[in-house]
């Protein structure tokens, strides 16, 4: 199973509509099983996939990331190994709607597949507790290197089921992100056509990547995001793509994607008049949204 982290120190960039797209072209298109995990108490990425009301139901029967962070805020194993009440698999909803499962009915389905690993709004303070219980003075490393231990060992006991897990990070730096961004295979940032989202990536991956996480500079790609048309958008990302060749060389995507209503509107897949087929859902951008999958898949190999 590899490991995809999309993450910015920037809110708003386009993660978590990115997460979804590569999540739809890897199991809709190239017929993997994917594993998302939304580490972000936003929970827009689960929403995206199990609504609102959904997404209560799964808290309150133990199937989210929030429950099993959770688990190990009991303060009964302080300074040891911490080991989870409940195992990371019961708490990840296999085949949730995936573009596959809306049309079950189709002789011609394929095999990839969307599971989820959801959190709620109180993942936050999940981690707080987590982060109080196993801060050591002097250490500001240590929760985010206990949580990567245990995570990574969750996510090995799970490994068979799925060829990619995709981490939809917050914005900021938090612990659940940080063991996220250490394990990752790959780290794609998103960033849009404006100066401070192209200094927010500089620090991003300056002091958190370089300095903080001690990550060298192989893994990590930026691509553009809500990309505007019109002459003067594109002048203004021509000069943008020039300043971020200079930072970031080779490690930049192809890939653009477009400022696209399709990409405001697949948010509502989930209700009863939802989509049906990739083509649907993506429409206009669909191609983009491919190449995205292409690009992203030559480089984690
Ligand atoms: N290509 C696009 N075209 C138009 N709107 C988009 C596009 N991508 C994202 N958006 C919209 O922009 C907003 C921010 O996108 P998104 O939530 O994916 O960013 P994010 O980086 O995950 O944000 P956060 O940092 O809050 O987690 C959302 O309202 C989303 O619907
Ligand atoms: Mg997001």
């Amino acid at each position: 199973m590899k490991k995809i982290a999309i993450a910015n120190m920037k809110g708003g960039v386009g993660k978590s509509t990115s997460a979804m797209m590569l999540a739809d072209v890897l199991s809709h298109q190239y017929e993997k099983r994917v594993l998302l995990i939304d580490c972000d108490p936003q929970s827009n990425l689960s929403q995206m996939i199990l609504s609102f009301p959904g997404l209560k139901s799964a808290k309150a029967a133990g199937c989210t990331i929030t429950n099993w962070i959770e688990s190990f805020g009991n303060g009964t194993m302080l300074g040891h190994n911490p080991s989870p009440d409940i195992d990371a698999a019961r708490t990840i909803q296999s085949n949730v709607s995936g573009l596959e499962s809306l049309r079950m009915n189709n002789p011609r389905r394929r095999n990839g597949q969307i599971s989820l690993w959801a959190a709620t709004p109180d993942l936050r303070f999940a981690e707080l507790a987590f982060d109080h219980l196993y801060f050591v003075a002097g250490d500001r490393a240590s929760p985010r290197n206990m949580l990567n231990g245990l995570l990574k060992d969750a996510l090995s006991s799970v490994e068979v089921q799925f060829d990619y897990a995709i981490f939809d990070c917050p914005p900021g730096f938090s612990t659940l992100s940080q063991s996220a961004l250490l394990q990752a295979d790959l780290i794609l940032s998103p960033l849009n056509v404006d100066r401070v989202s192209l200094w927010s990536l500089m620090n991003f991956w300056k002091q958190g990547l370089e300095e903080t996480l001690s990550l060298g500079v192989t893994r990590r790609y930026a691509f553009l995001t809500m990309v505007a048309g019109g002459n003067g958008a594109k002048r203004e990302k021509l000069k943008l793509r020039e300043d971020l060749r200079r930072f970031a060389g080779t490690s930049v995507l192809e890939t653009e994607i477009p400022f696209s209503v399709q990409a405001l509107r697949f948010v509502r897949r989930v209700d009863e008049q939802s989509y049906t087929t990739f083509n649907h859902k993506y429409g206009g951008i669909r191609k983009t949204v491919e190449s995205f999958g292409n690009e992203v898949l030559n480089l984690v190999y």
